[in-house]
């Protein structure tokens, strides 16, 4: 596990998005893991102004998101397919028919997480997977205290994690109680991960995803059994380090 500390959230962001810009001069195609929350919008403006100066090109990419809430259309303010829209997939040249994002409406759940798992796989895997950290520990949608092997699933929010999301809606009771998320398993599997965190809000719990051990009520930990992690982060996030 390889810790990086940036200045700020723009100078982290801007670290993000050469990591990503290199990753695709390497292999053009790569497979993207992307995230949704506050974190890794910065990460996607720079995206974005790469791509309006021609010094990247999404083209050939296929991108998997982590998780959607389930109970929203895609077409909800709220759902992460919106979100994605907003935030990146509407202002580069990525494929509509190489997006991928869970369906938080599918009528069979289970088939729903099977066909997403499997469809991860016959693209090759996921060769770059970006990761935002809630203040639980939670990496996706896998609270505290998920299997390790879980692949792909159907999972309960934490209060914390509704509590946290609260400011994405008009209310406490419109943010939806479950979601599709990939599992730990699914995001093992990914060639190389990066994981952000800004402000001092996050300082504890990276402090201790860095510092403890591995274990199943810190979700995040179990990244330190994987080969090629980056915990990228600012001043703010270390300062507890
Ligand atoms: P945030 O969320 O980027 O909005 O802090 C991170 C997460 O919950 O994974």
């Amino acid at each position: 596990m390889k810790v990086i500390v940036s200045k700020d959230y723009e100078s982290l962001s801007k670290k993000a998005a050469v990591l990503v810009q290199s990753q695709l001069m390497w292999k053009p195609d790569s497979v993207l893991g992307l995230a949704t929350g506050s974190t890794p919008v910065g990460l996607y403006q720079e995206l974005i102004k790469l791509y309006q100066q021609g010094d990247i090109d999404f083209s050939e990419i296929t991108s998997f998101n982590l998780d959607e809430y389930l109970g929203l259309p895609m077409d909800d303010q709220q759902s992460y397919y919106s979100f994605m829209r907003e935030n990146l997939f509407d202002h580069i040249n990525i494929r509509e028919d190489h997006i991928h994002i869970p369906n938080g409406m599918a009528e069979d759940f289970k088939s729903e997480c099977l066909n997403y798992e499997s469809s991860i796989s016959s693209h090759g895997g996921i060769d770059l997977q970006i990761l935002g950290i809630g203040h639980n520990g939670h990496i996706g949608f896998n609270e505290p205290n998920v299997e390790f092997e879980a692949k792909t699933h159907i999972v309960s929010l934490d209060e914390e994690t509704i509590e946290a999301n609260k400011r994405f809606f008009d209310s406490i009771e419109d943010v939806p109680k479950k979601a599709i998320s990939m599992g730990i398993k699914t995001i093992m599997k990914s060639k190389k991960i990066i994981l952000m965190a800004s402000g001092e809000g996050k300082a504890d719990i990276i402090s201790q995803l860095v510092k403890d051990d591995i274990k199943p009520d810190l979700p995040a930990s179990v990244l330190h059994l994987h080969e090629n992690v980056i915990i990228l982060i600012d001043e703010a996030a270390a300062s507890k380090l």
